[in-house]
């Protein structure tokens, strides 16, 4: 600790002299920690969509989550569920995948489009079987939701839509059919009528589409060589049209640390000439923090923790395998560094967040929901954190799930609804999108728990900050469960003028917000006095916070 003290005040000395030749600002020795925000080392523009969000045609995400139908008593908008489009216009949405996920790899765009009374229904499953007790909707796919509804749904939103073709169960010639049905002209195709007859004239112009979804496994088993030379065939002749998007295209990339995958895609793709590296917009990559079991098993079922019921350590536990993220990041980049030192490709991490044992849902026939509590709002902010300070390398981030799922932003049920924790902190971080991310240091001594008899320890603070004009957003994460945390704050190369805070916390770690209790965790102004070159703010328990500042 003592090491990474002085060491962080002798970088932050040097940069200090080094830029800006400013009067060093002094740390009183009260506060036990300190933030500084390098504004002489910018880190790059933060991608307004690692803001965004991931809907798949999953038990009740889209069905009574997003789709309630135009002649329900819920408020709707052509069938859109009213209430949760004017929750995500505070959040700023900039992108939605659909329609999965697993479900990607099973899905027939055609079957979502044309009359409605003429779409099929389909079975609809995940993991090969839906809860028992069901509706038909979630089982049987009555496939009302399709691409039109989509993108209107993102239209309503102002986000831009992302769809996951199916490489698995379709072939290449459907891809080039869906993108024809949304992207080429009026009047120009037959599918283009088709569209506009469903009240779309005008084309879609979807940018970004993944190729696949998790083809190492539910997206058809293949070894990552095999599906290097599927990404080939399904992405070498698609069209493009006169005034329409140059397509990004997504391919399906690792599951947490395989490495083998990232070198071995890259590696097969790469075989031809490395001019393929020019066709893959992103590489995605998925993370899910599951593993609560102290290091007792790796059995996805065994390992997995509860949502609600759960003691200090398994709050630090799961923060610890959240901040695995960084090392994600940076680790595949560096892998992709061998076959793209340009580094062309960026990372797309398109599914992320905690996943625990089922039994926690509102919902009980929703297969996947769980209940986020302030855990899961911490853990949400730190991560979002993380993608801020590696703006170079994530372009995309879509956090699974939008509604009525994993890490849910939203939970409904008929005309209930109510925003998490998690929903709270995207509002809390929306202002960071567009920013320019600063290298900011979190100095703070680390916290010690027991695990299991055994020492453990995690961060004492962390975060990101960008910058906005004269306005700097600094956004952090206190993790300790009991103590609050006073840190100083110093901004190298300006004066802070002023400064709000606002928080989300609770009493309770385990507080988490229902159809009855909507308010038990929503964020909350705090106090914050600026006064002096470096302004003290005590970041509360257990808490995520986002700051303001006005600079000179
Ligand atoms: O988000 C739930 C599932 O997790 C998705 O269907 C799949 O892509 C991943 O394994």
């Amino acid at each position: 600790m003592m090491k990474r003290r002085e060491f962080l005040r002798n970088t932050a000395a040097a940069a200090g002299v080094l830029v800006f030749n400013s009067a060093p600002l002094s740390f009183a020795q009260n506060p036990d920690a300190r933030i500084e925000v390098m504004l002489d080392e910018p880190l790059g523009i933060i991608d307004p969509n690692i803001y965004g969000h991931f809907a798949e045609n999953l038990s009740g995400v889209i069905y009574d989550g997003i789709w309630v139908g135009e002649n329900s008593k819920v408020p709707n908008i052509n069938g859109i569920r009213k209430e949760l489009v004017e929750e995500m216009r505070k959040i700023k949405p900039p992108i939605v995948r659909f329609p999965g996920g697993c479900f990607a790899d099973s899905y027939d765009w055609r079957d979502g489009v044309g009359p409605v009374d003429k779409r099929p229904r389909r079975t609809n499953f995940w993991n090969g079987e839906e809860i028992p007790s069901a509706p038909d909707s979630h089982r049987y796919d009555p496939n009302r939701f399709g691409t039109n509804e989509f993108v209107e749904f993102c239209r309503l939103l102002g986000a831009q839509p992302y769809l996951a073709a199916n490489l698995r169960s379709l072939p290449a010639e459907e891809l080039d059919r869906w993108v024809e049905y949304c992207n080429s002209p009026a009047g120009s195709t037959t599918l283009a009528d088709e569209r506009a007859a469903a009240g779309f004239k005008d084309p879609f112009n979807v940018r970004y589409w993944g190729i696949g979804n998790e083809s190492w496994g539910c997206g058809g088993n293949f070894t990552a060589q095999e599906y290097a030379v599927e990404y080939r065939r399904y992405t070498a002749w698609v069209p493009t049209y006169p005034h329409g998007p140059k397509l990004s295209f997504v391919a399906s990339g690792p599951n947490d640390n395989n490495w083998d995958w990232t070198r071995g895609f890259l590696e097969e793709i790469t075989r031809k000439g490395r001019f393929a590296i020019f066709g893959i917009y992103g590489l995605a990559l998925h993370y899910y923090a599951w593993n609560l079991s102290r290091g007792k098993t790796n059995d996805w079922v065994q390992g997995k923790g509860d949502a609600v019921n759960f003691e200090p350590v398994d709050w630090y536990e799961l923060l610890r395998q959240g901040d695995v993220m960084e090392s994600l990041i940076t680790g595949h980049w560096q892998v992709m560094a061998e076959f793209d030192p340009e580094h062309h490709i960026k990372l797309v991490v398109d599914e992320w967040g905690p996943w625990y044992k089922p039994g926690s849902a509102l919902t009980p026939e929703d297969q996947l929901e769980q209940m986020p509590t302030l855990r899961d709002g911490v853990f949400s902010g730190m991560t979002l954190d993380t993608f801020n300070r590696q703006p170079d390398k994530v372009a995309i981030g879509c956090c699974a799930q939008l509604i009525n799922c994993l890490n849910s932003l939203y939970l409904a049920h008929e005309d209930k609804f109510v925003v998490t924790p998690v929903g709270h902190v995207f509002a809390m971080y929306a202002d960071h999108q567009g920013g320019q991310a600063m290298r900011t240091e979190f100095s703070a001594p680390s916290i010690h728990y027991d695990r299991d008899g055994g020492p453990a320890t995690f961060w004492g603070l962390n975060g990101s900050a960008s910058l906005h004009d004269k306005q700097l957003i600094i956004t952090a994460v206190n993790p300790n469960v009991r103590d609050p945390l006073a840190a100083q704050i110093a901004v190298r190369g300006a004066r802070i003028k002023s400064g709000s805070a606002t928080v989300l916390t609770a009493s309770d770690i385990h507080a988490h917000n229902t159809f009855d209790q909507r308010d038990a965790v929503t964020p909350k102004p705090a106090q914050f006095e600026v006064q002096g070159d470096a302004p003290v703010f005590t970041f509360p328990a257990a808490s995520v916070t986002k700051l303001s500042l006005e600079l000179a």
